[in-house]
């Protein structure tokens, strides 16, 4: 099929590339020409494992292109994509500005050579598909300049689809390509027929496995969820506040269990063993973080508020994280007593590892706070420390070379994510170079015995 993707941002770039490998003739488009000279020359705007060898799979064989112009690439399409950005605005509110533009230019780019199915990608909140269309016909009859009213009749033919995404940074392509589920949420067979071409090598598991992402051991088909539109969106924003609240949930225990003398990692596999609750998402630590998490839970917290309904959960799934990120400072301030004049070093700043995104990242929070009380705060991270200077720049922080770079001189670590390599350390010759060696681990990721053999104090979360 011919596929046009707006947006090559973490979401649309891998399923541009994911549609291209499958044979569709894929055109990507971006209105930010920086990342398209960057996509060009063969290069990736932002770290993903494999995404750069996936993409230059699509350009080298022709079926992956990129572009600025929008209109072109709409126009030689069967299926358009929304992927692009829907962050919050102060308020919490989803910005749905780049939604709305990319809209209503797709409404302007139509023509009657084909029907096409306009999918959302991008997370919107409910009703975004009604919204979606109404703004493609605004688009369509701002070229035609015909009346509002008999406009519909004459328009190309197009029909909205919700298609939410559920990959993780990270490990988006093994997301993409063995996914749990493949949701479409539409008002019409045909649409979902047509959707469900466009996904068949992933829900049948007909394509040859790429080198850099096999496929899992006994992984055989995928379900294809079909649902109507607003459930298809209530079920991404229900999904993303849902893994949130497991975690806030293990973190809120996990403030007890220090209390009476558990360990939440013990508690949690205790529990996660029950298979009505299942194991994932319940690492105690310093919290979520994330381009998702807080701004879905958000903007599902002002969708509820519209319709007069009470969000408790949600916001208390917030409260918690907000409240966790400042449990390493307390930990701190046990064991330093005074904050003001040392030096901490932060392991990590992306906000998970085998990411660069910064976005919502308890780094960045504990940086902020531990400046205000008066540290001097140095970071190291394999990727993200670039990111980090750039989109940050009025940040005061010491940006180290490595790990003994970091230790070296500091009153204090804490770690913040959890790079492999940092469970790799010297930590004996680390211990050796700080001031004092005390290592508060936000994560629960390293091992208290190699620490505390290497001489450390070491603090976890909830043990
Ligand atoms: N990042 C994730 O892990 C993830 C996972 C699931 C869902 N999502 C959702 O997918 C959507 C995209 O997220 P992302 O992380 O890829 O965003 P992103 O900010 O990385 O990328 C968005 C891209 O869209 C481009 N863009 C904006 N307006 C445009 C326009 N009018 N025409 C063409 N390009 C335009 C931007 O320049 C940018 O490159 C969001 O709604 C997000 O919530 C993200």
């Amino acid at each position: 099929m011919d596929v046009c993707v707006i947006g090559a941002g973490y979401v649309g770039l891998v399923t541009s590339a994911c549609l291209a490998y499958f044979g569709n003739k894929v055109v990507a488009v971006d209105v930010d020409e920086r990342r398209l000279t960057t996509l060009r020359s063969g290069n990736i705007p932002f770290f993903e494992p494999g995404l750069e060898e996936f993409v230059k799979h699509g350009t080298s064989s022709g079926t992956l292109e990129f572009t600025a112009d929008l209109a072109s690439a709409v126009k030689r399409s069967d299926i358009v994509f929304i992927a692009v950005g829907t962050p919050s605005k102060p308020d919490g509110e989803p910005d749905l500005s780049q939604v709305m533009s990319a809209a209503k230019a797709i409404g302007g780019a139509l023509d009657e050579s084909r029907r096409r199915i306009i999918v959302n990608k991008s997370t919107v909140p409910v009703g975004s598909g009604n919204w979606v269309d109404m703004l493609v016909s605004q688009g369509l009859q701002a070229v035609q300049a015909v009346p509002a009213r008999s406009a519909k009749v004459h328009a190309p033919s197009f029909s909205v689809v919700s298609n939410p995404e559920f990959l993780r940074e990270g490990c988006a392509i093994i997301d993409s390509l063995y996914p749990d589920r493949i949701l479409v949420g539409a008002g019409d067979d045909e649409s979902v027929e047509r959707m469900r071409q466009l996904y068949k090598p992933i829900l049948d598991q007909t394509f040859e496995a790429p080198k850099f992402a096999p496929r899992p051991a006994q992984f055989e088909a995928v379900p294809f969820v079909v649902s109507d539109i607003p459930s298809a969106e209530m079920i991404k924003y229900s999904a993303n506040a849902f893994l949130a609240m497991k975690i806030s949930f293990a973190n809120e225990m996990s403030g007890l269990c220090e209390k009476v003398g558990a360990d939440i990692s013990q508690v949690m596999r205790g529990i996660g063993l029950d298979s009505r609750i299942g194991s994932k998402f319940l690492n105690a630590g310093i919290g979520w973080g994330g381009s998702c998490f807080g701004k879905d839970i958000n903007a599902l917290i002002e969708v509820s508020r519209e319709y007069n309904c009470l969000t408790t959960l949600l916001e208390a799934t917030i409260s918690v994280n907000k409240r966790q990120r400042m449990t390493v400072i307390t930990k701190l301030q046990e064991e330093l007593k005074i904050i003001k004049g040392r030096t901490v070093g932060l392991l990590g700043l992306s906000f998970k590892p085998d990411t660069d995104d910064l976005r919502d990242a308890p780094s960045l929070t504990i940086a902020a706070q531990l400046i205000k009380m008066g540290a001097e705060v140095k970071v190291f991270d394999p990727v993200s420390m670039e990111v980090c200077a750039r989109m940050n720049p009025q940040l005061e922080v010491v940006y180290c070379q490595d790990v003994a770079e970091l230790a070296s001189g500091s009153d204090a670590l804490v770690l913040i994510t959890e790079w492999d390599e940092f469970r790799h350390a010297d930590w004996l010759s680390l211990g050796e170079s700080m001031r004092r060696p005390i290592l508060i681990d936000g994560r629960n990721f390293l091992s208290e015995q190699t620490l505390r053999s290497a001489g450390f104090v070491y603090r976890g979360i909830g043990r």
